[in-house]
């Protein structure tokens, strides 16, 4: 079963650990303990295992996706998708969500062009020597 909840005190650890497990740009426990108070941080657990999570910044018209990631052994199953859909409920109300996705990550644009974004921009050179794709998503 999987369970998408707001990351509770105690389990920036946690989060920390599937992030460096997934991402190249990943938080520290620190630095997801001091997020901002504008900073949405959702934790996915599988049958009650830490297994994927999700961050971001939300104004107030517009949020920006910062991280999502599921550890390889829980991929596959909806963890992601049901990540996204607890973002677009605690979204409510704000017209548009961004993100910006490495140009070679296909799985992840895949996910995207699935919640229905679509590329409306690139940034050069965004990671490293790559290029990141800007992403949109109309939410109402
Ligand atoms: C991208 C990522 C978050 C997907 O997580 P996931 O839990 O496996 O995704 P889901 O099972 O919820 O899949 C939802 C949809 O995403 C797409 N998708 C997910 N993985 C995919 C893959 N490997 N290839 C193609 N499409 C994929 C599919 O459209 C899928 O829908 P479907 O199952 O009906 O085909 C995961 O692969 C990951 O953590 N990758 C490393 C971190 C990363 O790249 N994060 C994004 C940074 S921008």
């Amino acid at each position: 079963m999987i369970e998408v909840r707001p990351l509770r005190e105690g389990e920036a650890l946690a989060a920390s650990e599937i992030e460096k497990a997934c991402l190249s740009t990943a938080w520290s426990e620190g630095q997801i303990r001091d997020r901002s108070p504008e900073t949405v941080y959702l934790l996915a657990l599988v049958d009650g295992i830490p297994a994927g999570i999700l961050s971001a910044s939300l104004s107030l018209y517009d949020g920006e996706l910062l991280n999502i990631a599921v550890l390889p052994d829980f991929r596959g199953k909806g963890v992601a998708q049901a990540l996204l859909e607890a973002l677009y409920t605690a979204m409510q109300g704000l017209s548009e969500l961004f993100l910006e996705v490495a140009e070679s990550n296909l799985p992840a644009q895949r996910l995207y062009e699935k919640n229905g974004f679509s590329a409306v921009g690139r940034r050069k050179g965004f990671y490293g020597g790559e290029d990141a794709l800007v992403m949109r998503k109309q939410i109402c």
